[in-house]
């Protein structure tokens, strides 16, 4: 059985169906056919063979005029050059105004796609297909859309909500086992900051998530959807509640930044949400108990959890002025009071921190963490 989730963003009375299923991406073939449009699908050089051609093929099978396009995978191609070529190539294809654009990958394809049918022609159709679990639970939900440019990271791009996700747990089966902790992390972030009982779910079945069991997939991938969206739907422009999604970001991008991402986006994002709840704990808003809880189940998902090195504290703290939420060169940090709910903060869901509480959190790191 299919399930359906319904986002509907009050901002521009967009609605969109998510849809999750086990089943091969074919079984939407009717859903591109009632679309009456040309298909361009959109992927990476590694799921070109195993997902984009079957599906150009079933296309083409069921009379949709149907397009490949891919580029070289990873994140060194989230860039202007690659939406660039891409947009030469779907023109050189005819490619107009009465396209349907597919998103078929993980965040990388769904970020740059997405950017391109907000662009291609003032703004196409779009479909994401989310091949990797973080792009089911978090890069192709509310409307995020962008490329890297020299200057940092996601720096260009716009909030373009796509007609339909379509996610096929089945896809997960060849995702390398490395990429599916950065999927987990969100997953897990978003029972900390909202969900006390997801948080459990995801507790009592690290095994069963972990051996891509169809079912648990299933039920926690629809239940992250469902609270990113929730989210997203309260604040589509991350002015105040979106900032939630943002816990253990904070010091998670400054991991990722100074160890030149030798530590992947979940393994520092892991560390992060730590080093955040041990922030909640030092303001007394955390007890010790569930603090552990949070340590114990990221360990139960195997993520490392471990520093390749010792950081200065000035290093960090210099680092962490640079992240978005910052205000006058000061972070701010999402600050959780329990399992399952933040401080609102006047709305805003994020705050500053007393340096000398934010030393010590960072201290705990250092020592805790560092495998030197
Ligand atoms: N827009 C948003 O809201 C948002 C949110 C989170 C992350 N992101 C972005 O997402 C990107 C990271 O996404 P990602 O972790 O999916 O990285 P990715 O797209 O680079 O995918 C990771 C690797 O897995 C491979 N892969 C994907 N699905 C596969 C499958 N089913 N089988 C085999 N291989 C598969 C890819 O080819 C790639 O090599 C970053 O650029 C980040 O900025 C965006
Ligand atoms: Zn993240």
């Amino acid at each position: 059985m299919n399930q359906t989730l319904i986002c509907t963003i009050p901002a521009n009375i967009n609605t969109y169906e998510i849809v999750i299923q086990h089943a091969g991406l074919s079984q939407q073939l009717a859903y591109f056919k009632s679309l009456h449009a040309k298909c361009a699908i959109i992927t990476d050089d590694n799921l070109v063979l195993l997902y984009g051609e079957p599906l150009c093929q079933a296309l083409k099978e069921s009379e949709v005029e149907a397009h490949l396009f891919s580029f070289p995978a990873g994140e060194a191609s989230k860039t202007r050059a690659t939406k660039e070529q891409l947009e030469d190539q779907l023109f050189a294809k005819g490619l107009g105004r009465d396209t349907c654009i597919l998103a078929l990958g993980g965040g990388v394809v769904t970020d740059i796609t997405g950017y391109l049918a907000a662009t291609y022609c003032r703004g196409v159709p779009l479909v994401m297909l989310p091949t990797s679990l973080l792009a089911m639970v978090d890069a192709s939900l509310g409307g995020k859309t962008g490329v890297n440019v020299t200057a940092g990271k996601n720096l260009l791009g716009c909030i373009y909500q796509p007609q339909r996700v379509i996610i096929d747990t089945s896809t997960l089966q060849s995702l390398p086992k490395k990429e599916l902790t950065n999927g987990i992390v969100e997953m897990l972030k978003h029972g900390i900051i909202t969900n006390t009982s997801y948080f459990e779910f995801l507790e009592q079945h690290a095994h069963e998530l972990l051996a891509l069991d169809p079912h648990t997939l299933k039920t926690a991938i629809f239940e992250s959807c469902r609270i990113k969206n929730e989210i997203v739907e309260q604040d589509e422009k991350e002015q105040g509640k979106r900032h939630l999604l943002n816990f253990g970001h904070t010091v998670g991008h400054t991991l990722e930044t100074l160890t030149h991402y030798s530590l992947s986006h979940g393994e520092a994002v892991a560390i992060g949400m730590l080093v955040e709840s041990k922030l909640a704990v030092l303001l007394g808003h955390l007890t010790q108990d569930s603090f552990e809880r949070i340590y114990q189940v990221l360990m139960a998902y195997h993520l490392p959890l471990q520093l390749p090195c010792q950081f200065s504290i000035h290093t960090l703290l210099e680092a962490m002025s640079m992240d978005k939420k910052s205000l006058k060169g000061r972070p701010r940090f999402v600050i959780i009071n329990g399992i399952g709910s933040a401080l609102p903060c006047e709305s805003l869901y994020c705050m500053h921190v007393e340096e000398a509480v934010l030393k010590t959190a960072l201290d705990w790191m250092n020592n805790a963490l560092c495998c030197h």
